[in-house]
């Protein structure tokens, strides 16, 4: 396949870099730098196939650009909403991404920054760091019990069955979800969870409310000042999806106020820049969109690029075929 054009549009781990370079023609991105539009439009005219990631805005304006060459993308990743998949489809360019791989690290994340905000991880590690600990006392820097408390899960996907695998059997919460489309009772009964009938029902029985839902049209904006008004005072938000279901200017004068407990978030709506309300606030715990981020999920990501890839070029069907 030495004569297919294939451009990688970051830095990918060296053993995928090694494993496609072997078998394509491929142009890689040692400086890492994201590529600008224009750049993505000539990516597209030049290249058989296009590897992106999250961070690069594939629009129509890429996508429908002139002469373009590319047949398919190939995405780094889950989450496909940094595609234009009506574009996709209407000038019949196959899309691609990378599930299964990465839903335990993505749950392990939820977890953690489930325990770091209610146990208040974030605000304790900088105090011994810089020598502000001034020793053990009873009511120092006291949380919120995690063990038994209710999860709230917003989507009941892969990444949220692993959350509750966690979480219910390593932790004894109790499960209840919001997913009119998730009728699996099977998993429901393992979980011996409780699917709310609306979202609302949920805001306002969990301690916990967890958000898996992809970031699609219905969600976008979905947590907004009235649904975070629904939540338990103590309750707390942990976002491991995307920035922009959470309306981010209503989450941080619901903080600020006392409206609900913490939240734990690892998406932001415009990566990397996380407004200063939300830095500047203690019952936060930040994270740099770290979900998918260990050496294991990231190489296994690139290697199922790299099968959908070797796929297509064969003539047969991408098994992560998206549209
Ligand atoms: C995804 O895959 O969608 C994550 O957000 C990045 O790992």
């Amino acid at each position: 396949m030495k004569n297919i054009k294939v451009l990688v549009t970051r830095k990918w781990p060296k053993n995928v870099e090694t494993k496609l370079s072997q078998t394509f023609n491929v142009k890689l991105n040692n400086s890492d730098k994201p590529l600008t539009e224009l750049e993505l439009i000539k990516a597209m005219q030049d290249y058989d196939a296009l590897l992106p990631t999250v961070t690069d805005k594939i629009s129509d304006n890429v996508i429908s650009c002139e002469n373009r060459k590319v047949k398919v993308i190939g995405n780094f990743g889950v989450g496909f909403n940094n595609i234009d998949i009506d574009s996709a489809k209407k000038n019949q360019v196959v899309v691609t991404n990378t599930p299964e791989v990465l839903t335990d690290c993505t749950a392990d994340i939820a977890m953690l920054l489930m325990l770091g905000i209610a146990r208040r991880a974030s605000e304790g590690e900088p105090h011994v760091r810089n020598s502000e600990w001034s020793g053990w006392r009873p009511t120092h820097m006291m949380g919120t019990k995690v063990t038994g408390k209710i999860l709230g899960l917003v989507g009941m996907g892969r990444i949220a069955q692993a959350v509750a695998q966690k979480s219910h059997f390593g932790f004894g919460m109790k499960i209840i979800y919001f997913d009119p489309y998730f009728k699996d009772e099977k998993i429901k009964e393992k979980f011996s969870a409780k699917s709310c009938n609306s979202i609302d029902e949920l805001l306002s029985e969990a301690d916990f409310v967890s958000l898996h839902c992809p970031s699609t049209p219905e969600t976008q904006g979905l947590i907004n000042n009235d649904k975070l008004k629904k939540m338990k005072q103590s309750g707390y938000l942990i976002n491991t999806a995307r920035g922009d279901i959470v309306v981010e200017d209503d989450l941080i004068s619901a903080l600020r106020n006392n409206l609900i407990q913490g939240a734990g978030l690892d998406v932001f709506l415009n990566e990397p820049n996380v407004p200063e309300g939300l830095r500047n606030l203690s019952n936060v715990f930040l994270l740099p969109h770290l979900g998918s981020a260990t050496e294991e999920t990231r190489e296994a990501m690139g290697m199922r690029v790299f099968s959908n890839l070797t796929s297509f070029f064969d003539g047969k069907e991408p098994v992560d075929r998206v549209v």
